[in-house]
């Protein structure tokens, strides 16, 4: 199963498919994670890797390649691919969990995000998951991807959503764009600070059809961890998410 998590900048989507990353792992499923974010460079650390793959977009010959029409031989011109075909360097491996990055900007005038945009597209096209294994595609955020087709390969998508009238806004956004194409949309919602902002939001969200699969609290221990490029392995936030992560698979 290929899941793509969306939705505001700030919302969450990183430490959301950190979470699920681990539960998956801890339920004895591979994961390979998707960094498909093109500006933050956080992932592989709260992942839990040193370091950081080099990105698909070298394995092309980079954005100039793209443009002309994807370069040489190389494993994306293949009709499939699978995890693990990849040369070691493009991927990161850990005890089942696998950390491939599509590219980032890094340099001022470089140009757009279009073909890390279109890469992406057809390396999830191309992805050929083992029966154990799942992959979670970090998006960039807002809706930009769905304009590209990005999500085209996906077979589910889940929208973080924070409490906040912006990230509802996205969110009905990326329900509607993602229905459009055929695909099933849950949501989550996160750093929910009570029950009562819970019920709210929950609401709003299900009377836009979205169908609510669990909540992650506003955890301080979150917030903290966050500071040294971590993410937790325990407090409020991290117990909810062995529900979240059943709710989503059989979704
Ligand atoms: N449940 C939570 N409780 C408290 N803080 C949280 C929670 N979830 C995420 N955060 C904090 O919110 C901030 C944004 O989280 P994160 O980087 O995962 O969001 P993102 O959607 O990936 O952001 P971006 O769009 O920039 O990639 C971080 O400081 C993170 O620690
Ligand atoms: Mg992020």
């Amino acid at each position: 199963m290929k899941i793509s998590v969306c939705g505001k900048g700030g919302s969450g989507k990183s430490t959301v498919v950190t979470f699920l990353a681990k539960q998956a792992l801890r339920k004895n499923l591979e994961v390979l994670v998707v960094d498909a974010d093109d500006s933050n460079a956080g992932l592989a650390r709260m992942l839990g890797f040193d370091s950081h793959p080099l990105p698909l977009m070298e394995m092309v010959g980079g954005k100039a390649m793209i443009k002309k029409k994807m370069g040489g031989q190389t494993l994306l011109n293949q009709a499939t691919i699978r995890t693990g075909e990849f040369q070691p360097e493009f991927i990161r491996r850990q005890n089942g969990l696998m950390l491939v990055g599509i590219g980032k900007i890094l340099q001022t005038m470089e140009g757009c995000a279009c073909p890390m945009g279109v890469l992406n597209r057809e390396f999830l096209k191309k992805l050929t998951l083992e029966p154990n294994q799942i992959a979670l595609v970090d998006m960039e955020a807002g809706v930009e991807h769905f304009g590209r087709g990005i999500d085209e390969a996906i077979d589910k998508v889940l929208v973080v959503v924070e409490p906040s009238f912006d990230s509802l806004q996205v969110a009905a956004k990326i329900k509607s764009m993602a229905s459009s194409m055929g695909k099933k949309v849950v949501a989550i919602i996160n750093k929910s600070p009570s029950e009562t902002i819970t019920k709210k939001i929950e609401q709003q969200l299900t009377e836009g059809g979205l169908a609510v699969i669990g909540v992650l609290p506003q955890d301080p221990s979150v917030f903290e961890a966050c500071l040294t490029g971590d993410v937790p392995q325990k407090g409020e936030a991290f117990e909810a998410v062995p529900t979240v992560l059943d709710r989503l698979l059989s979704a």
